[in-house]
Parts: structure tokens; sequence; C-alpha cells
């Protein structure tokens, strides 16, 4: 049987979200447990992160474990130890790896080699733990996700990904406003509309107008505009993304009681200004905290038991 990971929004099913969402509303509320005592959990990082890595750590702390972090630099995977060597090394010490890594194929490989569940910390493709946290917030701000129009304003990436995953899964109605030639994953895009056609609700939409994407909606997500690895193309991307600013008058736009999320960091001035991410729209302070709550219960899901085959 192959260990329970969590690489895509997709590998908890659709009808167990909600009990892990009332977890981590209950770990919110009750900090401490004893549910990974005596086990250890390895977080890898082949990128740079504050909360993925604090919220993880003192997640692991907090349900009695222990976490052992590992950065590329300090351990021998910069030196070109082999990532499914990595997996079966750290399989034998710890009883689950998070993954902070670039390419998708990276994590799945390590998840393949290990034996113990995997969780992807972020990939160029991904962020499921971000976005579940974001939805949580969601839910927890509104009393549901669903009846909710989210808008997505900015680059179409491991953020926009994910979301346009969640929008298959539960139905949502996601629009997507992105630059010509930065648009999101477009099989993505298709394997989720399919979804939703399965769901019989939720629509996506893809648009380069970012005005007309936030008018009426109720969530505005946006991130930075060069992601982790995109360093090099920040110039270009900074001239493509003119007029994708999350400002005040976006979300003037927006529904009345719009929340405003950003996974952070944030660029101030760039994707979103000062006065709207500091301002009573903004949520991403309080989605910032629920990184721990949600990344606690995703944990606790991955040692729950009957793994899926
Ligand atoms: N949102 C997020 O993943 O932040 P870090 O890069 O600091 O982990
Ligand atoms: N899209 C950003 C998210 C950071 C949390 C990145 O990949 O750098």
């Amino acid at each position: 049987m192959a260990p329970r990971g969590f690489l895509t929004l997709g590998d908890v099913p659709v009808a167990q979200w909600p009990a892990l969402w009332d977890r981590a509303a209950h770990l919110k509320q009750h900090r401490l447990a004893t549910t990974l005592a005596g086990k250890s959990v390895a977080l890898v990082f082949e990128k740079a992160s504050t909360r993925t890595r604090v919220s993880f750590e003192v997640g692991v702390y907090e349900l009695g474990g222990h976490a052992v972090v590992l950065s590329s630099q300090g351990s021998q995977i910069a030196r070109g130890e082999p990532i499914e060597d990595t997996a079966r090394v750290l399989s034998g010490y710890c009883h689950a790896i998070v993954l902070r890594t670039f390419g998708q194929e990276r994590v799945a490989a390590l998840a393949r080699a290990a034996s113990v569940p995997v969780i992807n910390g972020l990939s160029d493709q991904h962020h499921p733990c971000q976005v579940a946290t974001d939805l949580f917030t969601v839910r927890e701000h509104f009393g549901r996700i669903e009846g909710l129009r989210y808008v997505w304003i900015g680059d179409g990436n491991n953020m926009a990904n994910s979301w346009i995953e969640a929008a298959g899964m539960f139905g949502l109605d996601l629009v997507l406003a992105c630059p010509e030639g930065f648009a999101p994953d477009a099989l993505l895009v298709t394997a989720a509309r399919s979804a939703q056609a399965r769901l019989g609700r939720g629509s996506i939409a893809l648009t380069t107008d970012p005005r007309a994407a936030a008018a009426g909606g109720d969530v505005l997500s946006t991130d930075v505009w060069a992601s982790m690895g995109q360093e090099d193309d920040a110039a270009r991307r900074r001239v493509a993304f003119v007029g994708y600013c999350v400002d005040g008058a976006m979300v003037a736009r927006a529904a009345k009681g719009a929340i405003v999320l950003h996974c952070l960091p944030a660029h101030r001035g760039e994707e979103i200004t000062g006065d709207v991410l500091d301002g009573p729209s903004s949520l991403a302070w309080i989605q910032a905290e629920n990184r721990l709550h949600v990344g606690k219960a995703i944990l606790e899901h991955v040692f729950s038991p009957s793994p899926r085959t």
C-alpha cells in the first residue's frame, strides 16, 4: 500500500476536506495535541521559506512530534545526491517528509521512492498547503466556500494552478486575470473544467482584463509577479504586469464585503498596494497564521489510518 501523501489538493478526497478544515479550526482553539507523538518529520527546503518552514516546524512540535529541517545547501542534496536516494534514507529515519522544490516531477520522484508520506510544501506547479489554507480562511470568514466569486489577479503560477484544481474539485466560480504569456497551465484548466462538468457546477474563466475580473468578486487573490526561481525575469515581468496591481480602485470594483488574500511574501507597490495589504479587506495576516493550523491538520491526515492504495 502506498503511503498517503499530499502532492496536490486532489490527494485529499473532496468529501474529506470539511473534516480536515474542522480539525484545523479545532487546533486553532486548542493548539497542543499528541497525535504525532514519537514521530519525526523531515522538512526539506530547496527554496527559501518563512511561513512553510516555521509553521510546519512549530506544528510538528505542537502535535508532539519532532521536526528535522534540511536545506539543500546544508545537506548532500546541493552536492547532487539523487532525490530518490534522499527519499530512501529519510524514510529510514522519519515518518513523513515535507519538500519544497522546483519541478513537480521532483516531489513526485521523492514520493515514489519514499516509504513514508510526502507533503508538497510548494513546487513550481502547485502550492497545495497554501490554497488549502486559503480555502479554510474563506470558510472561516464567510462560513462557506460555495456560492462565492473567486478572482485571481496576476501570474498564472503555482498558486493559480492550485486554485484551478480547487475550482475543479469544489465546483467554484473562478476568474483568472493573467497577462498574455503568463496564463496558468492549460491542461489543468481543461481537467478542472471537466471535473466541474461532472459536478454540474462551477466555472473557470481566463481574461487579460484584471479590472473586469475583479468586478463583483468576493475573494480577490494575488501573488508575486516573479516566483522563486524566476528572479532573473523580474524586470520583464514588472512591465508585463502593469495594470495588475491590486489597489484600492480594484478592490472598490469587488463585491461588498470582499476579502483580499495574499500568500506572502508581498511586494508592496507591485502586485498589491500597501494600503490594501494592510487595510480592512485584507485577511493576509490571518491567512498566514492559518498555515499553522491547516498544516497540522494535513500532517494528521497523512498519518491517519486507511491510506489509499
Ligand atoms: N506562503 C508561503 O508559502 O510562504 P513562505 O515562502 O514564507 O513559506
Ligand atoms: N508563487 C510564489 C509563492 C511563494 C509562497 C513562489 O513560488 O515564489
